[in-house]
C-alpha cells in the first residue's frame, strides 16, 4: 500500500475511532455535568491532530501560516500572528507600543493605560509588566462593560493607550471609544478574547482598536487547547509584534527560510560587525511565545466551525435569556445597545437586596450539576497580586464591587443542547420562587 493511502486509512480509522470514544450519551438532568465552557471537538479535529502528528509537522510551518492567513481575513485584519495563548498576545500586543520603531509615538514607563476593574488578569498585567499605569474605570451591571463616557474621563496627562475587553462576548462601546482614541492620539487594543463574532453597528469587535487579541483555550470560542492571536491593520505593528514574539529577531524569515529579503549577510546595525547574519540580530528585547503547527491544524478545523459555534452561541444565550425573562432579585444580562453578542456566558447578578445570596444560588446549581463561574477575578484591584501595584482609579468602583460578591455565569457554549439550557433556566426559577 503507498504511504498516501495508508494515511488515508489511518485517518478514515480516526474518524471512526472518534465516534466510539465519544459516544453520544442521553441528557440526565442533575446527573449529567452542564459545564459552563468547553472545547467542542469533532471527528475532523481529531484527524487533524493526528494528521499533522504523522507528518511530524511539530514546530510552526504551514497549518500556522495557513491559519493566521484565514483568521485575518476572517476578522477582518490584515495581519495575525498566532501565540501560545491569549495572555501572551495581550502582553505582545501592549509591550508592542513601548517598540523604539514607533518613535515618539511610543509608550514610556509611568505612562498611562485605561482598563476596566472587573475582568480577566492578563488583560491588565501587561501594563504592569511593561513599567506602565493601569487607569482602572468602573463597569455597568447588566451589560459588564464599561462606557466611553468612563473612558473619557479616565484620560489624562499621560494617558497614551486603552486596553478593554469585550465582557463575556458583549462589544463595549467600542466605536465611542475607538473615536476617543483617534481624538486624544491614544492607541486601542480590544481583548477579544471572549467575544470572536460579536458585532458592535454591524462591524465584527477586534476591527476598531490597532491591536486585537484573541484565546483559544477550551473556554473560547474556538480552541487549540492552548493558543492565542494578535491581529492588526498596521504592516509596521505587525512586524515588531513578530519580532517580540520571535525572540525579538530583526529577521522576519518563516522557519526553514533564510534569505526573503535577499540581504542577509547585507546589514549593519547596532555596533554589529557589517554582514552580521540577520537572522541572529535582535532589535528588540523580545520573547518566544509561538505556538506549535499541531495547536494551528486543529485551529484550521475549528476555522472551518466558527459561524455555527458562534450561532449556538447566540441561541443558546437569547432562549436561557427568555425563560428568565421577569425572574425576581435578578440582574439578568443585556446586550450592550446596536451590539449582536456572540457569547461566551450568560452573566447573573444576584440583587444585593435579594433574600438570598449568589452562594447559596451557586451552590445549588452546582448540587444539580450546573456549572457556574465568577466573572473572573471580579474587581481585581481588591486581589493580593494588584494591592502594591501603582494604579489610578477613576471615579469609584462600587459595581466592580457588587460584580465581585454577587455576580457569576452560567455556559451558553456549543456544547450545550436545548434540553440542558431549560433545565438551567428551569432550576435558576425554582430556586428563586422557593426563597422568595
Ligand atoms: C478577556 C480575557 N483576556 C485574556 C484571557 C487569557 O487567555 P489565555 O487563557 O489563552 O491566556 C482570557 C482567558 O480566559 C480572557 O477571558
Amino acid at each position: 500500500m503507498q504511504l498516501s493511502d495508508k494515511k488515508k486509512q489511518l485517518l478514515d480509522d480516526v474518524r471512526k475511532y472518534h465516534h466510539e470514544a465519544q459516544p453520544e450519551r442521553p441528557f440526565q438532568p442533575g446527573v449529567t455535568e452542564i459545564w459552563p465552557s468547553g472545547a467542542v471537538l469533532d471527528e475532523t479535529d481529531r484527524a487533524a491532530l493526528v494528521e499533522a502528528a504523522l507528518d511530524m509537522r511539530i514546530a510552526a510551518g504551514v497549518s500556522s501560516r495557513r491559519f493566521e492567513s484565514q483568521f485575518a481575513r476572517k476578522m477582518n485584519r490584515r495581519k495575525a500572528h498566532l501565540t501560545n495563548s491569549g495572555s501572551s498576545a495581550n502582553l505582545l500586543a501592549v509591550s508592542a507600543l513601548t517598540s523604539h520603531v514607533l518613535g515618539d509615538a511610543r509608550l514610556r514607563p509611568g505612562d498611562e493605560v485605561i482598563t476596566v476593574a472587573a475582568g480577566f488578569p492578563t488583560t491588565v498585567n501587561p501594563i504592569l509588566q511593561n513599567g506602565l499605569v493601569p487607569v482602572f474605570v468602573d463597569v455597568e451591571l447588566g451589560t459588564y462593560n464599561t462606557t466611553a463616557e468612563r473612558v473619557a474621563q479616565a484620560i489624562g496627562p499621560r494617558t497614551r493607550a486603552i486596553i478593554i475587553a469585550h465582557a463575556l462576548g458583549n462589544p463595549f462601546e467600542v466605536a465611542e471609544v475607538a473615536q476617543l482614541a483617534t481624538d486624544h492620539e491614544l492607541f486601542l487594543i480590544e481583548d477579544n478574547c471572549d467575544a470572536v463574532g460579536s458585532t458592535y453597528d454591524g462591524k465584527l469587535t477586534g476591527t476598531f482598536g490597532d491591536f486585537t487579541t484573541v484565546s483559544f483555550y477550551p473556554a473560547h470560542h474556538l480552541t487549540m487547547g492552548e493558543g492565542g492571536c494578535v491581529l492588526t491593520p498596521s504592516l509596521e505593528l505587525a512586524r515588531i509584534v513578530e519580532s517580540l514574539r520571535d525572540w525579538g529577531r530583526d529577521c522576519w524569515c518563516e522557519p526553514g527560510e533564510s534569505d526573503k529579503c535577499l540581504k542577509r549577510f547585507k546589514y549593519q546595525l547596532g555596533t554589529l560587525p557589517a554582514g552580521y547574519d540577520h537572522k541572529y540580530i535582535f532589535s528588540h528585547v523580545g520573547y518566544n511565545l509561538k505556538a506549535t503547527d499541531i495547536q494551528a491544524a486543529l485551529g484550521l478545523t475549528q476555522l472551518a466551525k466558527l459561524d455555527e459555534f458562534c450561532a449556538a452561541r447566540r441561541r443558546n444565550w437569547r432562549r436561557l435569556r427568555a425563560d428568565l425573562d421577569g425572574t425576581p432579585w435578578l440582574v439578568l444580562p443585556e446586550a450592550t445597545p446596536r451590539s449582536d453578542p456572540s457569547w461566551f456566558g450568560f452573566v447573573l447578578t444576584v440583587a444585593p437586596d435579594a433574600p438570598f445570596g449568589r452562594a447559596e444560588l451557586v451552590e445549588f446549581l452546582e448540587s444539580r450539576r450546573i456549572g457556574t463561574r465568577r466573572l473572573f477575578a471580579g474587581n481585581l484591584t481588591r486581589h493580593p497580586a494588584y494591592v502594591d501595584q501603582p494604579h489610578r482609579v477613576v471615579g469609584d468602583l462600587t459595581n466592580s464591587d457588587v460584580i465581585t460578591e454577587q455576580t457569576f455565569w452560567v455556559g451558553v457554549y456549543p456544547g450545550l443542547t436545548e434540553e440542558m439550557i431549560d433545565y438551567v433556566g428551569s432550576s435558576i426559577r425554582e430556586f428563586v420562587k422557593a426563597r422568595s
